[in-house]
């Protein structure tokens, strides 16, 4: 076979760590020889999808011979609708994740930089890397949150920090910023070398947020003109495998946005499936109910053995393992494997010492739940949970 050692790879993409998502179900039982396998690692909806949204697929698959609609109009009408939003202020990615990356293509050249917080969402910093693109990281607070005056401070210090993402609430920590802490931190960013600075404002979870003062990202775009906000349909909406996302900003963003977007990044399916999902909101209510319940459970689970945990607004909870069961997340997380239940860990975040349990049904909840406290050191007797601890990185 013929050598490619002198294939020049840029150093950015030879030192890239990929993306590893959550393992899958199949995979899990393969590898353990398992029959039953819950998985509680992605984030998913445990209700599968829209019952809606499964019937409008039914009629995509006649119309596979063309090519998809390049302009998104049904889904763009069907989220004017529900949004009060213009379609030139929406522009469609193939999930969230696809606009992160347009957003880094288009604003940032090799050598600049983007700025986030420490335990932000990972995919910020692997897609800026794609690009040649720095990630700038300013320290969590002390409850692992956003530290929005220190992440301005890094903006404003850095001439070559174009953006900002800020995930809100923030996956994997589930810990969010208020109103007045997001506000004061657009006003002083839009003051920042004449408001040039973007801000992605991720809001990925807003459905399952309870918490009153997490402000609604809908009041704050067009009042902050340098501000995109990001959605998802791979949440809620229980659609993760058709990948569809949403970003609204200004019409100048967005117009900006579909001069980098492929023509076809959406497919058929996914368009038909997004917009049928979006007219069920019976089916949102009830994955909201029933993600509520399940983070009650597992918050007085975790507190009857003694788990610390952060409280989350979004369909998971973060642990930390180490002051629970004196493990480190990635060896719970393999324990649990041989068990039929696979959680994430989160040590590509540097939390070493904390794995994230993704929301499931009631029943899944209870699995989990078992095989967790299986990891207690034996005769550990239920301690009360103190704040998780901050030190997780040791
Ligand atoms: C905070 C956050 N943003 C964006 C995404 C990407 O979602 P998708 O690309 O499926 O829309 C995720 C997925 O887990 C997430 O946690």
């Amino acid at each position: 076979m013929k050598s490619h050692a002198s294939i020049k790879t840029p150093e950015y993409i030879r030192t890239l760590a990929p993306y590893v998502p959550g393992k899958p179900i199949e995979e899990t039982q393969r590898e353990y020889k398992l029959k039953k396998v819950v998985k509680l690692a992605s984030n998913e909806n445990p209700l599968g999808p829209s019952p809606k949204a499964l019937a409008a697929l039914k009629t995509g698959i006649r119309e596979l011979h063309r090519y998809p609609d390049a302009s998104a109009f049904h889904l763009k009408h069907a989220l004017h609708k529900h949004l009060h939003v213009k379609s030139h202020e929406l522009i469609i990615g193939n999930g969230s994740n696809e606009i992160i990356d347009m957003l880094i293509r288009t604003y940032c050249v090799a050598g600049d930089s983007i700025v986030t917080s420490e335990a932000a969402f990972i995919a910020y910093r692997i897609c800026a890397q794609i690009h040649g693109v720095t990630t700038l990281e300013a320290p969590a607070t002390h409850d692992l949150r956003a530290d929005l005056p220190a992440l301005a401070q890094v903006v404003r210090k850095n001439a070559r920090a174009k953006m900002v993402f800020l995930a809100n609430p923030n996956n994997p920590t589930g810990t969010y910023n208020t109103t007045s802490e997001l506000r004061s931190f657009l006003k002083e960013i839009s003051t920042i070398r004449g408001g040039s600075v973007l801000v992605a404002l991720d809001y990925a979870y807003w459905e399952y947020v309870t918490a009153k003062d997490l402000p609604d990202p809908m009041a704050l775009w067009r009042e902050f003109p340098n501000t995109i906000v990001l959605r998802t349909f791979s949440k809620v909406y229980g659609l993760a495998g058709l990948r569809v996302g949403y970003g609204i900003a200004h019409s100048e963003i967005i117009s900006t946005l579909e001069k980098v977007r492929q023509p076809f990044n959406m497919n058929t399916m996914a368009l038909l499936a997004a917009t049928a999902a979006l007219t069920d909101q019976t089916f949102v209510k009830k994955a909201v109910q029933m993600n509520n319940e399940g983070r009650k459970f597992w918050e007085k689970a975790l507190t009857e053995m003694g788990i610390p945990f952060w409280k989350s607004q979004g369909n998971f909870i973060l642990i930390d393992s180490s002051r629970g069961l004196g493990k480190r997340g990635g060896d719970v997380y393999l324990s649990c494997l041989k068990r039929g239940v696979i959680f994430r860990p989160v040590s590509n975040y540097g939390l070493m010492n904390a794995l994230r349990i993704s929301i499931g049904t009631p029943a899944e909840n209870r699995f989990a739940a078992k095989a967790l406290a299986a990891e207690l050191p034996s005769g550990a007797e239920a301690s009360p949970s103190g704040a998780a601890s901050r030190k997780l990185k040791q």
